[in-house]
């Protein structure tokens, strides 16, 4: 696992996955059948020594050759109790987005000093637990926010470290919905409208909250370095115009995460070396034009660090030929364990785990079991002649589908399986019936 894209390399069998003499797929070191019998399916499946080997990726290239920069792993890409303790074995901090990712981490003993809490419209019960846990920083994303944060700051005697989202005007490329650098966006406040200079001032007249940098994420599942450039670049001459307007100079520039990964061919996901030297390359010559200190950078890539470590599994129930027209494939899953093809027509590879080495034969579209059109999971993928029962997988789903999940129809979520050196552990349990009415409540009126 030596040259670790950010994402797969060249094909759809990555990280510890394998075929067996059976021609069953393994990922590592569990047979795909066996895990599909022992736990049930639809199944996620996370490649723990994968994460690992790029966590450390980003530890060797962002971290141990510029000491005092970070990586935040983004829990929103996929967050459960192990996952924290996983991150924190390898020297990562945390971005979290929300009072449930908080109290995941804090939970499951994530050391709150290194976790950055972010959203756009964090609720005063949030701020709250973010300020009494003492967490290392909070992201603020407008006036309001900073508002309640002061007061919430005034309530508890507490002060906080804080770092304001500012939009950049960086438009990369990639779909509409994971776009948030440029000006229209529902996130942080724009250098080019002057809001993110007012906001600025605002935290620095602020009694509790300190100022300590500045953060932009310019979208989701980027290949172009050129679109970090362009962020860092902007966001350094804002740092510039900030120590001219107020006199403050920022140590800690936060650029956000956004590295792409390999799902289907086309995607062409670049070294976590090359970004991470053009960063700082970048980083040093922009402050150098300006007189500036390098700032400490922090990153927090999310999908980049497990969405190719998972795949999901799935017994296949229906085939159906339309003649001259298309063949479905039905599976006992769908947009409720990954809505992005219904989100944004996310592309995937699939194969059956079952027969790894039978020829492929087929042009299929994986239908989800919803009521809902809508619900694929991929589209026009190639497998070998498919019937019911066989074991279809879905590769590179680690990230944002789990987390993504819903009980739409009223299904149960999968269960997810951490799997290393030929052990196999539950980390998520299937759902089950009764998780699913267990928060509904039948009015007396209606007995
Ligand atoms: C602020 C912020 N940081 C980090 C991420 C992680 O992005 P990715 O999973 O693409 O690396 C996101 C994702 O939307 C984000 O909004």
């Amino acid at each position: 696992m030596d040259d670790i894209r950010a994402g797969v390399e060249t094909m759809r069998l990555h990280g510890t996955m394998a075929i067996n003499g059976k021609g069953h797929l393994t990922v590592g070191g569990c047979d795909t059948v066996d895990l599909a019998e022992n736990f049930g399916t639809p199944l996620y499946i996370m490649d723990e020594a994968y994460i690992r080997e790029v966590c450390g990726q980003y530890r060797e290239t962002y971290i141990e050759p510029y000491p005092g920069n970070e990586v935040l792993y983004a829990a929103k890409a996929f967050l459960t109790m192990a996952m924290v303790r996983v991150v924190a074995q390898e020297g990562l901090g945390l971005d979290v987005v929300s009072g449930g990712e908080l109290y995941t981490a804090l939970q499951a003993g994530f050391d709150p000093a290194r976790i950055c809490f972010h959203g756009n419209n964090k609720s005063r019960e949030e701020i709250y637990a973010g300020v009494r846990a003492n967490v290392g920083r909070i992201m603020v994303d407008n006036p309001a926010e900073l508002d309640t944060l002061e007061s919430v700051c005034a309530e508890l005697g507490q002060t906080v470290s804080a770092v304001p989202r500012i939009t950049p005007n960086v438009a990369a490329h990639t779909h509409e919905y994971v776009q948030t650098g440029q000006l229209d966006s529902k996130f942080g406040q724009a250098i080019a409208t002057g809001q993110a200079m007012d906001l600025i001032q605002k935290i620095i007249q602020s009694k509790h909250v300190r100022l300590k940098g500045v953060h932009c994420h310019i979208g989701s599942q980027i290949f172009e370095i050129e679109a970090f450039r362009l962020a860092v670049q902007n966001m350094v001459a804002f740092v510039s115009e900030v120590r001219e307007k107020t006199g403050v100079a920022l140590e800690e520039l936060n650029l956000g995460g956004g590295f792409g990964i390999y799902y289907t061919e086309g995607d062409d996901p670049q070294p976590i070396q090359s970004f991470a030297r053009s960063i700082m390359d970048a980083v040093r010559q922009e402050t150098g034009k300006y007189g500036l200190p390098v700032p400490r950078v922090v990153i927090e890539p999310g999908r980049s660090i497990v969405g190719a470590a998972g795949i999901t599994l799935y017994r296949v129930g229906d085939v159906k030929v339309i003649p001259d027209v298309r063949v479905y494939v039905a599976v006992d899953g769908g947009m409720t364990d990954n809505p992005r093809y219904a989100l944004y027509q996310a592309k995937y590879e699939a194969a059956l785990a079952n027969r790894m080495n039978d020829p492929l034969t087929v042009t299929a579209s994986i239908a989800g079991k919803c009521c809902e059109s809508g619900d694929m999971v991929a589209r026009d993928v190639q497998l070998p002649g498919v019937a019911p029962g066989d074991l279809l997988t879905v590769f590179s789903t680690g990230a944002y589908n789990y987390s993504m999940s819903s009980n739409y129809n009223r299904l149960p979520k999968p269960a997810v399986v951490l799997v290393n050196g030929g052990k196999a552990d539950i980390i998520v349990k299937r759902e089950t019936p009764e998780d699913i009415i267990r928060n509904d409540v039948v009015p007396d009126r209606l007995r």
